[in-house]
């Protein structure tokens, strides 16, 4: 059912060219697919956009970040199997107690697996190797509809279903779940080839949604959550001032083939407006729009699944989000009462802890705090790990 996709298979030469945010790292991280079937209980929209008409769609986008979204009628099953890649990388000092723990990384919209990487720009930006050097397993994937082919097996091809009705956070509540089921299970048959005992979900932004909704839906999964880029006061406004495209037409070579569904940011400026703030190297927006990823109309249409408390989740959790975070910090002043307040998401916590790095915007592991940030982290995940 499961099947390892070797660095020696593909060749480097062919993994640096998919992925050039490796970097340093080929020793210690390879790449990974997982074969995963889930079922999902997806909203239905009232009114949803015709599939075909580019217009409609970013129509239906903005709107989701309007005081009237999309208007839902019900759920239903949506179901399917789905290939999801990752870049494992394995621990560089080991630590006997931390030698079946992984965190699982996952991305935000507009990004893929790389993000974690540091997009090319150093180790003081590379989660994976921070984590490593203190024991840890990491795991970073595509989320289901982003990231793209890296060749492999025909199995292995990235898919991009349906943005609309399958791409949701439900389904990707439930592809997590089934991973970290999988991972939990000591089978040599999946990708990992091993089992894990302790389970970290890490996210940045809606990959903080999913592990907030994958909290409440699946309390037991994840034995902590550290949630970046994120609170419980989502401002909007950054989200409706943004104009988008579909990624076919704005990124012909890369997303020709994607149904429209599949949106991204359109504006190099605005981009850089709302995921960097404060103190970071100029040149990474740059890199980072010529490379974006994309969000589908479904994720963004569906985000009230994602905005729910988790109530019975037990485990400690961790909310970091950069003081000028345009979407989820108000600014100096009120970032850290907002961050305080999402703790009421998580009423039945052992332990709820935030931070937040000043001089810092959303994507905050690209900014000149991000040294901190992994430290801060690691001082709060290394107390339960
Ligand atoms: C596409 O959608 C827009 C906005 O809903 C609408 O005004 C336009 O007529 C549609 N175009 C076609 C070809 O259906
Ligand atoms: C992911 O995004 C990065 C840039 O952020 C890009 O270079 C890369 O090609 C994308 N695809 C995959 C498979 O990671
Ligand atoms: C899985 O194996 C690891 C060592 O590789 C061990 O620490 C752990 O307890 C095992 N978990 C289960 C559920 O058997
Ligand atoms: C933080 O939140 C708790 C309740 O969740 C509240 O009791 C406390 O007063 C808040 N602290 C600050 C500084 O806002």
């Amino acid at each position: 059912m499961f099947s390892r996709l070797s660095l020696a298979a593909i060749g480097i030469s062919t993994l640096v060219a998919a992925a050039p945010n490796f970097g340093s790292s080929q020793q210690r991280c390879s790449s990974v697919s997982f074969k995963l079937s889930a079922t999902a209980e997806n909203a239905v929209f009232a009114s949803p956009p015709n599939p075909e008409n580019e217009t409609a769609i970013e129509a239906f986008v903005k709107s989701a970040f309007s005081a009237n979204p999309p208007a839902t009628d019900g759920t239903v099953p949506a179901s399917g199997t789905f290939t999801i890649n990752g870049i494992y990388c394995k621990p560089t000092v080991p630590m006997p107690h931390r030698g079946a723990a992984i965190q699982i990384l996952v991305h935000g919209i507009t990004y893929n697996k790389t993000m974690w990487s540091g997009l090319g720009f150093g180790d003081q930006y590379d989660w994976h190797k921070f984590a490593n050097a203190q024991g840890y397993h990491t795991l970073a994937i595509d989320r289901l509809g982003h990231g793209l082919d890296q060749g492999g097996q025909p199995w292995q091809r990235q898919q991009y279903p349906d943005p609309l009705n399958v791409v949701q956070g439900a389904m990707h509540v439930e592809l997590a779940h089934q991973l970290i089921t999988a991972l939990r299970t000591n089978n040599t048959g999946h990708a990992l080839d091993r089992g894990f005992d302790k389970i970290a979900y890490v996210g940045h932004s809606y990959g903080s949604f999913i592990g907030e909704a994958l909290a409440r839906v699946y309390p037991e999964d994840a034995d902590a959550l550290v949630l970046t880029g994120y609170s419980t006061s989502l401002n909007l406004g950054a989200g409706s001032a943004l104009q988008v495209a579909s990624a076919a037409n704005l990124f012909p070579a890369r997303y020709g083939r994607l149904p429209l569904g599949y949106v991204t940011i359109a504006e190099e400026t605005q981009r850089e407006a709302v995921f960097y703030a404060g103190a970071y190297d100029k040149r990474i927006p740059q890199v980072d729009y010529l490379f974006e990823d994309t969000v589908t109309d479904g994720e963004i249409g569906a985000l009230a699944f994602t905005l729910q408390p988790a109530t019975t989740y037990k485990n400690p959790v961790m909310v970091v989000t950069g003081a000028l975070d345009a979407f989820f910090c108000g600014g100096p002043g009120s970032c850290e009462s907002a961050l305080n307040a999402t703790g009421q998401f998580f009423p039945a916590t052992s332990n709820f802890e935030y931070y937040a790095p000043a001089d810092t915007g959303h994507d905050l592991t690209l900014h000149y705090s991000a040294p901190v940030t992994l430290q801060k982290v690691h001082d709060f995940l290394n107390k339960f790990f």
